[in-house]
């Protein structure tokens, strides 16, 4: 008996050993080009977690390989996650900027046997194309969904929609419809233009002679949304009175010094302001500033990666470090804490994530800087995009 103890005893001593391993998580997101520094948020979101929270759990390592992916290319998203699983041998994917970038990795994951956490990817359907997804950013349904009641409330009865033409636009758009007209308003256009318009006056000339009172829009954040919003003040749409609503895409915190006084007043309707005043948010800032370098490039997709990082680091505890993508997603069904931005769960029937939205105001602190202003809180907000029937 002592004998069968104390080999038991050596068998659990060495397993225990045996189960330090490297964990390893493929990010895929766009680190070069035009949208280079929304991927550097994502780095400098998952560097904050790690420096806060250490690089291993329990006796695992957990390592970050990263892939770059410059724009919206499904088909480079896809052989990037292929390369992860087959060649590194990643037990996570994560990260995903673009909605068609996520799209296009779902249907590997299941024979991968790995989990996905999107740290951005906006359209609420990429959830229901495999149940290993987790989304730990926000959908334009929920971003957008408070902004129509915010207009209709400030006395807006008519409105133009603008929107890129692929998932989160015309989920934007449809979700601004929705909540718009059964306020009682009238979206008298809506206009889809592709993702590399980057020339924004004949759109600016329609939105004038649409008579609308403002004009609705969604563009992903990055050169795009600065150009937008730098054309709607530069071909007088401003001047003229025509307001300009938006979920917070349009004004992230980055774009904010170039736009300058003229976004100031810009209301948004958004899950993330980096001057949002929580404990939590400002441990996050402060290790996050230290890891981007130049704190005026901190902005949403950090909190993204950041709590994306969380869930990871909670899937690979439930799991020993061991590689089963189902019970990881399972274990993180119903998960709740504190976020940077606010109190969050992981729904356990749709995997994305429950947040507060916030209304938002560009405003200038007395050093001159501009910010986010939260002014008024939408608790507690699923994703009505998914019991939309789409
Ligand atoms: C997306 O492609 O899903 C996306 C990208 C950038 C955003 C929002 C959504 O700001």
């Amino acid at each position: 008996m002592k004998r069968l103890i104390i080999a038991a005893a050596a068998a659990l001593a060495l397993s225990g050993i045996a189960n330090a391993d490297t964990i390893k998580v493929g990010v895929i997101g766009p680190f070069s080009g035009p949208f280079a520094l929304q991927g550097k948020n994502f780095k400098a979101g998952i560097d904050a977690y790690m420096a806060m929270n250490g690089n291993k759990v329990g006796n695992d390592t957990v390592e970050i390989i990263y892939r770059d992916v410059p724009q919206a290319d499904p088909a480079q998203s896809k052989s990037s996650a292929q390369e992860l699983v087959v060649k590194e041998h990643v037990q996570y994917l994560a990260g995903f900027y673009f909605t068609p970038d996520a799209m296009a990795v779902t249907p590997i994951l299941k024979q991968a046997n790995v989990p996905m956490v999107i740290m951005n990817a906006a359209t609420s359907a990429i959830v229901e194309k495999s149940p290993l997804v987790v989304r730990t950013s926000f959908t334009t349904w929920q971003t957008s969904t408070p902004m129509a009641k915010v207009a209709f409330d400030k006395g807006i009865k008519k409105v133009i929609s603008v929107v890129s033409d692929y998932g989160p636009g015309i989920d934007a758009e449809s979700a601004f419809k929705a909540g718009f007209t059964a306020a009682g308003g009238q979206v008298v256009d809506a206009i889809r233009m592709p993702l590399s318009t980057n020339d924004f006056s004949p759109i600016m000339q329609r939105i004038k002679d649409s008579g609308a009172q403002a004009v609705f829009a969604f563009l992903p954040s990055g050169p795009t949304t600065l150009g937008f919003v730098k054309s709607y003040n530069e071909n007088g749409l401003k001047a003229a009175g025509v307001q300009l609503i938006a979920p917070g895409d349009l004004t992230q915190e980055s774009d904010l010094p170039a736009l300058g006084d003229a976004a100031l007043g810009m209301q948004t309707t958004f899950h993330y302001a980096v001057s949002h005043d929580s404990p939590e948010n400002k441990a996050f800032v402060a290790a996050a500033d230290k890891a981007i370098g130049n704190p005026a490039e901190l902005t949403f997709p950090a909190v993204g990666a950041f709590d994306g990082m969380h869930v990871i680091y909670k899937m690979i505890e439930a799991t020993g470090g061991k590689q089963d993508a189902q019970k990881a997603v399972d274990a993180v069904k119903g998960l709740s804490w504190v976020s940077p931005r606010g109190p969050v769960t992981i729904d356990p029937d749709s995997r994305h994530i429950t947040q507060n939205i916030y209304l938002r105001e560009v405003a200038k602190a007395a050093d001159g800087t501009y910010y986010n202003k939260e002014i008024q809180t939408f608790e507690k907000q699923g994703d009505p995009g998914l019991k939309a029937g789409k």
